[in-house]
C-alpha cells in the first residue's frame, strides 16, 4: 500500500455568480483517519462536499478520490465513497431491513451477506426488522450509515451527522465510526459546526470559514496549542494566602480563586518558580494543571469571534 491520500483537494474554488462561495481550498486526507470539517453556518462545507461527490461542479482546481480525479474519472473516484450528504431518504413504514434491500437492488452485486454485515457495522442487528417510524434519530442515523456502506466505499463522508443527536447518540457515532477506521480501514469526513463535538470525534480538523480554509491541525494541537501565557489552575492551601503569595511573582499576568483552585495566568516557564514560592510562604500544594483552552476559544479566536451558527 502507497501512503497516497484517500482525498485529495487541489486549489478548489467554487463560484455561483459572482460569489466566490469556496476560496481555494487545499487538503489531503489519508487513510484510517476521522477528518473534520468544522465551521459556522455557511462556511461552505456542504458545498465542498457536494463538489467531492460529484453533485456540483467545481469551478476551479482538482479534487483526487484515492487517486481519481473526480472531474474526468467520476466513476472510479465515485465508487469508492459512500456519502450522507441531505438527510438519507428513508420509507418510515419500511422495516431498517427492507430499506437497506430495497437501496441494495439500485447498486449491482450486492449480496445479503453484505446486508448483514453492515447491519452488524452500525450495531442494529436487534432492530433491523422494526419499522424505520419506530427508530430514534441515531438509529435512522445509523441506518443511513449503514446504507452510504453498503458497497464497501473505502471513504465514508457525513455531512452534518450530529445534526439532532443527543449526547448519547453522538457518543454512539463516535464509537462506531472509530471502530469503522480500525476494523475495516475507513476514512471518514465528519463535518460539523458544533465544536465540542469534532472535539471528541475527530483525529485532525479543518477549519473552513467563509469558504476559506483558515485551519488545519491534530486535534490535540488544537486544544493544547498556547505560546506564551496560559491559564493553570493550581490548588493550594489556604488559598487567600497562597493568591496573596502568588499575585507577587513576576510574570504572573493574573490569578484569581475558582472553585476547583486558584486560577493563575502565566507562561508555562514560570510554574517552577511559582510553586517554590508557595512553599517558601507556608502554603501547601496539593496540584498544578494546565487548564486546556477547548476548541471553542481557539475557534472564536481563529474566525475573530465570528457568530457560530
Ligand atoms: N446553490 C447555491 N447558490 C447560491 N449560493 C449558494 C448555493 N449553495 C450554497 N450557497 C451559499 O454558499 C455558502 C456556503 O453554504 P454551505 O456550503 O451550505 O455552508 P455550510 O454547509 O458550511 O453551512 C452560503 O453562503 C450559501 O448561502
Ligand atoms: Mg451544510
Amino acid at each position: 500500500m502507497s501512503n497516497e491520500p484517500i482525498v485529495s483537494l487541489r486549489n478548489v474554488t467554487k463560484r455561483i455568480g459572482r460569489a466566490t462561495i469556496i476560496d481555494n481550498v487545499s487538503f489531503d486526507v489519508p487513510k484510517g483517519e476521522i477528518f473534520g470539517f468544522l465551521g459556522p453556518n455557511g462556511a461552505g462545507k456542504t458545498t465542498t462536499i457536494r463538489m467531492m461527490v460529484g453533485l456540483m461542479s467545481i469551478t476551479k482546481g482538482e479534487i483526487s478520490i484515492k487517486g481519481k480525479n473526480v472531474k474526468n474519472e467520476f466513476e472510479q473516484a465515485i465508487r469508492h465513497v459512500g456519502a450522507i450528504v441531505e438527510n438519507p431518504e428513508m420509507y418510515k413504514f419500511l422495516s431498517g431491513y427492507h430499506n437497506l434491500i430495497h437501496y441494495a437492488r439500485m447498486i449491482p452485486g450486492i449480496t445479503k451477506e453484505r446486508i448483514n454485515e453492515v447491519v452488524s457495522l452500525v450495531k442494529l442487528e436487534n432492530r433491523i426488522h422494526d419499522k424505520v417510524k419506530k427508530y430514534s434519530l441515531g438509529m435512522r442515523q445509523r441506518l443511513g450509515v449503514a446504507q452510504a456502506l453498503l458497497h464497501n466505499p473505502s471513504l465514508l463522508i457525513l455531512d452534518e451527522p450530529t445534526n439532532g443527536l443527543d449526547p448519547a447518540g453522538i457518543r454512539e457515532l463516535r464509537d462506531y465510526l472509530r471502530y469503522l477506521t480500525r476494523t475495516e480501514g475507513i476514512t471518514v469526513i465528519v463535518s460539523s459546526h458544533l465544536l465540542s463535538e469534532m472535539e471528541l470525534m475527530c483525529d485532525r480538523v479543518a477549519v473552513l470559514n467563509k469558504g476559506k480554509l483558515i485551519d488545519l491541525k491534530l486535534i490535540q494541537d488544537f486544544i493544547g496549542s498556547n505560546n506564551g501565557a496560559q491559564t493553570f489552575l493550581i490548588e493550594a492551601l489556604p488559598a487567600e494566602q497562597a493568591l496573596a503569595a502568588i499575585l507577587g511573582i513576576e510574570g504572573v499576568e493574573d490569578a484569581k480563586a475558582a472553585p476547583e483552585g486558584l486560577e493563575v495566568i502565566t507562561e508555562r516557564d514560570r510554574i517552577p518558580e511559582i510553586v517554590a514560592h508557595l512553599v517558601r510562604s507556608n502554603t501547601q500544594v496539593y496540584g498544578v494543571r494546565a487548564r486546556n483552552q477547548s476548541l471553542e476559544d481557539r475557534f472564536l479566536e481563529m474566525t475573530g469571534g465570528e457568530q457560530i451558527g
